[in-house]
């Protein structure tokens, strides 16, 4: 087992995940309980990346015992830090690095066996190990970061600025890979997600309680909802809330894909009315969220009363990047509070069930696959809770929301059109607050900009805007302009994760 030492970076667990992938078994622990989760069984240590400054007063850190174990140890982005200031090098504010860097290696050794001696890695940080400890090598650099990587040049201890965790980091995987195979002398074995196994535990757990589903219709709940109606029938009851504020198609999905599929009768309740009643007025994102996370619920215990303290259980198809973006460790910044975790008011008395909250999109997919579903419903793109109230900025009225809806229906019509919407991670249009002038017929007039954002990603931590076919950007936006009312402008957001985050609230 490799035991991660979580400092509140976002990717965590994706380390974890990537470990897992390989069929390598983790254990995540706060800095705090590392004395009492070591044991003979671990082979390996890493210190994941974090949001705090290592030389700060009360900045997480570890007791200098983690040296003694006899293990090898990696530290990635703050747990390099972490690692090069114990042993005595120097840390300090620098110039950061964001998003997508070169990365040179000069040791194509250890970490770096059989990786090309250039590569593309995903960088995030303002701090950087500026002096080396000593018995410290650099093994690799960027233009203007002397020690991007380095090692300890008698013990296995090695240092990582960038991220291997994630997707955009070339070959991060065999860089994870040698530290955990070659350097700990972990095996891989394949680890086979059991479909059986899952739908058994489902059905033990619950036995002749009754399940409400949440369903939006996408692929996640999609996948949980397949699931319970696998485990039990008609003991589940899919609830489709119609806020008015998901995709065009999701409520025909429901009543008609979905019902065929799983031989049951989804209860629709129509509150498009009420979301844009409580949406009056609000201008905070933060509050948008919690204000549509509270209805949601509110309405579902509404509709339970029907079922008299039958229900037991509420099913969700939340998943890890849920999770861990709603923040699931001591020390990781809260990013966004996503309104099926964050906003679940603690007053709820259904037991919540979410069997895919360890699982990442791409697994989710692997297994909805497994079960059959049409490939179209794997396969759509993930649609944020909040829906279209966190693309529209600022107060959301019914005029947005029109707009909206039917300028985020062209951009996915003409996505696949050009046999594009799968291979693209998201994209969608926003409703800005800005206006712009046009000249439409004979007139000028003062009309709404919109923009668009389409971007690719495996993970939700990091993603890149698409480099679109300027065909289809030009499709995208006649049809808005023409179709759409009052839009005088598009644009095309070109701006990466990190820095940016998807959402444009
Ligand atoms: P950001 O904007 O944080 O988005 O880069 C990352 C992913 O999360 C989705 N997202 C949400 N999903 N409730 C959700 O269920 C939310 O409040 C929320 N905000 C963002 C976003 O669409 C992307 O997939």
């Amino acid at each position: 087992m490799i035991l991660i030492i979580d400092f509140g970076s976002q990717t965590t667990h994706l380390i974890s995940q990537r470990l897992n992938d390989l069929g390598i078994s983790t254990q995540i622990i706060e800095p705090e309980n590392l004395s009492t989760a070591f044991n003979e069984h671990i082979k390996g240590i890493i210190l994941s990346g974090g949001p705090a400054s290592v030389y700060k007063n009360h900045a997480p850190t570890i007791s200098q015992s983690l040296f003694d174990y006899q293990v090898p140890i990696l530290g990635i982005c703050y747990g390099w830090q972490l690692i090069a200031q114990l042993l005595g090098g120097k840390v300090s504010k620098s110039q950061s690095e964001y998003g997508l860097v070169k990365l040179q290696i000069t040791e194509p050794e250890h970490l770096f066996l059989g990786v090309s001696p250039e590569l593309t890695v995903i960088q995030s940080h303002g701090d950087s190990v500026i002096d080396l400890p000593s018995d410290f090598i650099t093994t690799a650099h960027t233009d203007i970061l002397l020690h991007a990587a380095a090692r300890h040049q008698t013990r296995p201890i090695y240092g990582l600025q960038f991220h291997p965790e994630v997707s955009h980091t070339q070959q991060g995987n065999v860089i994870l890979r040698n530290f955990a195979v070659n350097l700990c002398g972990e095996n891989i074995t394949n680890q086979e997600l059991k479909i059986e196994g899952l739908i058994a535990s489902l059905k033990e757990e619950i036995k002749a309680d009754l399940v409400i589903g949440a369903i939006s219709g996408g692929t996640d709940s999609t996948v949980a909802g397949t699931l319970m109606a696998k485990a039990i029938g008609k003991q589940f009851i899919p609830i489709f809330i119609d806020s008015g504020l998901m995709r065009y198609d999701a409520k025909l999905r429901v009543e008609q894909d979905l019902a065929d599929l799983w031989q049951l009768k989804p209860i629709i309740i129509d509150a498009r009315d009420v979301f844009l009643q409580k949406l009056k007025g609000v201008i905070d994102p933060e509050q948008k969220r919690k204000v549509i996370g509270q209805l949601y619920i509110d309405l579902f215990e509404r509709e339970m009363k029907a079922y008299q303290g039958k229900v037991k259980y509420l099913l969700q198809g939340t998943t890890y990047a849920d999770v861990v973006e709603s923040r699931h460790g001591k020390h990781t910044a809260l990013i966004k509070s996503h309104h099926n975790v964050g906003g679940l008011p603690a007053k709820m008395k259904l037991k919540l069930i979410e069997p895919l909250r360890h699982l990442y999109t791409n697994q989710v997919r692997a297994l909805g696959l497994k079960l059959n579903i049409p490939r179209d419903l794997v396969f759509q793109q993930p649609f944020p809770g909040p829906g279209h109230a966190v693309r529209i900025l600022g107060e959301v009225t019914p005029e947005k929301l029109v707009k909206q809806v039917q300028a985020d229906q062209i951009v996915v019509e003409e996505l696949k059109k050009a046999q594009l919407y799968e291979e693209i991670f998201q994209s969608w249009s926003i409703v800005t607050n800005a206006q712009s002038t046009a000249v439409k017929g004979d007139g000028r007039f003062f009309g709404d900009v919109i923009a668009l954002r389409v971007v690719n990603s495996q993970d939700r931590m990091t993603a890149q805007w698409a480099k679109l076919p300027y065909e289809v950007l030009d499709n995208i936006a006649q049809r808005i302009v023409n179709e759409v009312p009052n839009v005088s402008r598009v644009v095309y957001d070109i701006t990466n994760k990190p820095p940016a985050t998807m959402e444009w609230e």
